[in-house]
């Protein structure tokens, strides 16, 4: 069952969340935020968290092993997107690892943090960052919002119901095998030349293939193949810039 607890202001959601989560809160407890006064991003970047967005952490407990905990990111990314797609008729996109484009500007982020013992999973805490009635663009030039692109003001009630309750239906029938070869066909990563930025290098080549693990792997300009893990992606002749 989700339970759902909301918040007008909190730091991060991922902080209430990892705070629940180390008091045995339940599998499915939703922590969503109006505002955030220190969201977080990947790679210790700030997410602008503002009136308008929404803002939400699931604190997860599933019982599957720790080596494939990735999927249920690719998961998530993957049912917003379709849930995005469905709901408004527009081409959102996946860009790898976890963000969602529509018309390569970024509408959401993702975020996930885990704690496990040996094998088990204690719990992973999926932080999800959707524009949806903001606009930050006027701070972040390569991104955009739902209401910016629909046109007009969107129910972030309707959106989070429509999208738990398809994560959860999926999570709860262990949809786990084909996720990364569904999530390939919302992604817009594959066959391009993208550039990985992380804190030691930046590799630049052909996005060939993401692996079951998730990782994404690039032919670099000698042919060789390059095996990522983690990292900020850049799509040739994209903006950029990102939240
Ligand atoms: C990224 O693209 O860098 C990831 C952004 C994740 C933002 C969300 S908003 C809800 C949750 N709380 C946070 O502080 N961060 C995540």
């Amino acid at each position: 069952m989700i339970q759902i607890l909301y918040y007008p202001e909190v730091s991060s959601t991922m902080d209430t969340a990892k705070e629940l989560a180390r008091k045995d809160c339940p599998d499915f407890t939703v922590i969503v935020a109006g505002r955030q006064t220190r969201g977080r991003g990947r790679l210790k970047r700030q997410w602008l968290s503002d009136d308008g967005g929404l803002y939400f952490t699931m604190v997860l407990r599933p019982d599957i092993p720790v080596l494939l905990s990735s999927r249920l990111n690719f998961l998530a990314s993957l049912t917003l997107a379709r849930v995005i797609r469905e709901m408004f008729q527009i081409e959102a996109a996946v860009k790898w690892p976890n963000d969602i484009l529509v018309d390569g500007h970024k509408i959401s982020g993702m975020l996930s943090e885990l704690e496990a013992e040996t094998d088990r999973i204690l719990f992973i805490n999926i932080g999800m960052g959707i524009n949806v009635n903001n606009d930050p663009s006027e701070v972040e030039p390569g991104a955009s919002s739902l209401k910016k692109i629909i046109g007009r003001e969107i129910s972030k009630k309707m959106l989070l119901t429509r999208f738990l309750a398809e994560f959860e239906g999926h999570t709860k029938r262990a949809d786990f095998e084909n996720v990364i070869s569904e999530w390939k066909r919302y992604t817009v990563t594959l066959n391009r030349r993208v550039k990985i930025v992380t804190h030691k290098e930046v590799s630049e080549g052909l996005a060939v293939d993401v692996e079951q693990d998730g990782a994404l792997i690039l032919e670099l300009g000698d042919g060789t193949r390059k095996k990522i893990v983690y990292g900020d992606c850049f799509h040739q002749g994209e903006c950029f810039e990102s939240q």
